[in-house]
């Protein structure tokens, strides 16, 4: 099935509290973040968009990131959404303000652990694994400096992890060299602690541990922004409390503006469910 998104009408719905709720990443690795929402908000109704066309979001432009960004919000709001989760570090630094000021339903970003890592490292060395365009960014860099204290923060840009995820090559030896050699670097920093500064870092934690040894905390948002979009859709009285017995495809619907078999089977394998992966055509943005 496509899904032009000048012409998805079909999925409007009346009642906001049972309508869905977007989740949206360049790839699958917001899937970490749809996971935790789905475990912990089971009567929501999700859709989960994976721009795999432009992935990696990582190595864009801003301005090629953000018209990303509001080609998929239009997408999601025209699917009805009552509320959307902007599920990647680098988009939400790049080009959240921008949407809450466009939009007016609830908008939840992800923002990696920082304040909690500064908190919880006894050494004061910590490291964060980000994205090449999130450790470039001004809003990721001040919100470093607002919180890091005398904490010496070690700023590892990860290109080429994504990818590789997105390619169905996690479990490979090219991976493990990859991660291994950006590890190596905060190693030798003697980091007691690991901030995940992409939501795709997840998928390979234990990896981490593996590699840097088991003594290292790592710090990830899910459960966070999940807390997060339950707070704001109490606020906003769109809480879905009624449980409803919908059909687990229509419960949960999956995108992608690169629809392929492979990237449905990567995605099924990640959340360890069925997935029914929809092509998704995007238009221009309008803004
Ligand atoms: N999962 C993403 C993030 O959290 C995007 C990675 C990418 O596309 O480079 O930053």
């Amino acid at each position: 099935m496509l899904v032009n998104t000048t012409c998805a009408d079909t999925f409007f719905k009346n009642d906001t509290k049972s309508s869905p709720i977007g989740v949206f990443d360049s790839g699958v690795g917001g899937l970490s973040i749809f996971n935790c929402i789905k475990a912990q908000l089971p009567n929501e109704q999700l859709i989960y968009v994976a721009d795999s066309l432009y992935a990696p979001y990582g190595d864009k432009s801003d301005q090629e990131i953000t018209d990303r960004v509001n080609v998929i919000a239009n997408t999601l709001l025209k699917l009805n959404c009552k509320a959307l989760v902007v599920a990647c570090n680098t988009a939400t630094v790049t080009a959240i303000d921008q949407l809450r000021l466009r939009l007016t339903i609830p908008i939840i970003g992800v923002e990696p652990a920082i304040k909690p890592a500064v908190m919880h490292s006894r050494n004061r060395n910590i490291g964060i694994l980000t994205t090449q365009a999130t450790a470039n960014n001004k809003r990721f860099l001040t919100l470093v400096d607002k919180y890091k204290l005398d904490t010496n923060v070690h700023i590892q840009p990860c290109p080429g992890l994504v990818e590789l995820i997105e390619n169905n090559q996690l479990h490979s030896l090219a991976f493990d060299n990859l991660l291994t050699k950006y590890l190596n670097v905060l190693k030798e920093k003697q980091i007691d602690t690991i901030v995940l500064g992409c939501t795709h870092y997840p998928f390979f934690a234990h990896k981490i541990k593996e590699i840097i040894g088991n003594n290292i905390t790592i710090m990830e948002t899910a459960l966070p922004v999940t807390e997060q979009l339950k707070r704001q859709l109490l606020k906003h009285e769109i809480l879905n409390n009624t449980v409803e017995s919908l059909p687990h495809e229509t419960q949960y619907q999956f995108f992608s503006s690169e629809a392929n078999e492979e990237l449905s089977c990567v995605m099924s394998t990640l959340i360890n469910i069925p997935i029914n992966l929809l092509a998704l055509i995007t238009t221009k943005p309008s803004t």
